[in-house]
């Protein structure tokens, strides 16, 4: 089957090409990344050429490619029997491997490749499982696994790595049921977000959870536009509020997702969701919000990066300390998304 370019929300995945020599060395010359996968550093621009021309013109070997920039940082794909892989890997599954430019770990970056490597895997190129390995103690690979659905199957010890070392690796296997449920449950919460335009403040608890004080929330609502993520039984999981703030850009004012329902991807669902239905109306989106570890992170998770500071905001506008990850807030940081 041809070889085809793929494209998700932030990357192009693409065949490797000789001029991706330069960059792809940058990145791949890291003791960071190859051992931790079992492959050497590369050691040249020339050995990194080499190997797009050797192992990178495999078929299913992709260029993660940043749409923001063109430029390569990484790499996944898919490997079907070749013998390296698991003794327990049968005829018609696959195996996704990959690795990213250290500057770009913690993004969700490769996930969203995996994401649309198994839509290729399963609904093109017709397998009926498909595998990933780590090395023992690789916790930030199995995280990718975990993330996009894979479960844990068997373990095999006493493998000789490609770098001659003998190393545990774990496996895991996302079959294609077990995907194109996921997809379906995925499909499913993604419906049923609806925008709110009369009685706003019937989900005041919950936008409570994203900005504390009711009068803030009062200078917004009205004219923000409200979105609620609602659960089979239409209980709302989470809500978020857009506003237009100048020519082409809006700003994200507010977003929660019910405790019960935090750390199950809703609130990358929601950013995702706002992210499509504005891309046509706005060139950027910014989000402000406190500093603090866990807000910042996951926005740089989902495509933000850094904008402005408004120094002084919560202390000046809130009549009562804004306390979050145990630290006080005090500066609101801007992030900004172009869509
Ligand atoms: C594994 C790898 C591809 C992850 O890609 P990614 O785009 O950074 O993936 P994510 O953003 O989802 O981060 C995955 C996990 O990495 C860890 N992580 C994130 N940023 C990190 C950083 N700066 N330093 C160390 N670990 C980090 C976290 O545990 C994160 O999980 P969390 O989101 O639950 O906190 C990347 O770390 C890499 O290239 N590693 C070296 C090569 C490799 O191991 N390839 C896989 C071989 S099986």
């Amino acid at each position: 089957m041809e070889q085809n370019i793929l494209t998700t929300d932030r990357l192009i995945l693409r065949p490797w090409q000789e001029a991706d020599a330069e960059a792809l060395y940058r990145y791949a010359q890291d003791p960071a990344i190859g051992p931790i996968a079992g492959w050497p550093p590369h050691t040249s621009v020339e050995d990194s050429r080499h190997i797009i021309r050797t192992v990178f013109a495999a078929p299913e070997t992709y260029a993660v490619v940043l749409k923001e920039t063109g430029e390569p940082v990484g790499s996944a794909g898919i490997m079907l029997g070749d013998g390296l892989h698991s003794a327990e890997m049968q005829e018609g599954e696959g195996e996704i491997g990959y690795w990213i430019g250290v500057p770009y770990w913690g993004r969700g970056l490769i996930p969203e490749a995996v994401h649309r490597l198994l839509a290729r895997c399963f609904d093109d190129l017709g397998l009926t499982a498909v595998w990933c390995g780590y090395y023992d103690s690789n916790t930030q690979s199995r995280r990718v696994m975990e993330k996009c659905g894979f479960r844990p199957h068997h373990t095999e010890t006493g493998k000789t790595s490609p770098l001659g070392d003998v190393r545990t690796e774990h496996f895991m296997r996302l079959t294609r049921e077990e995907w194109k449920n996921a997809s379906e449950n995925r499909r499913e919460s993604m419906k049923k977000i609806t925008r709110i335009t009369h009685d706003k403040k019937q989900y005041l608890p919950l936008l409570l959870l994203g900005d504390e004080q009711e009068s803030m929330i009062d200078r917004y609502l009205e004219r923000g536009e409200l979105y609620v993520m609602l659960d089979k039984t239409d209980h709302p999981m989470a809500v978020a509020v857009v506003t237009r703030e100048g020519d082409g850009v809006y700003e994200l004012k507010n977003l929660a997702v019910t405790p019960e329902r935090q750390r199950q991807g809703l609130g990358g669902q929601m950013l995702d969701f706002i992210a499509r239905r504005y891309r046509d109306k706005c060139h950027t989106l910014l989000a402000g919000t406190g500093d603090s570890q866990q807000t910042t992170s996951f926005y740089r998770k989902h495509g933000f990066t850094y904008s402005h500071t408004v120094y002084g905001f919560f202390t000046r506008h809130y009549d009562h300390p804004i306390v979050e990850d145990g630290k006080l807030l005090d500066d609101m940081i801007y992030f900004k998304k172009p869509l």
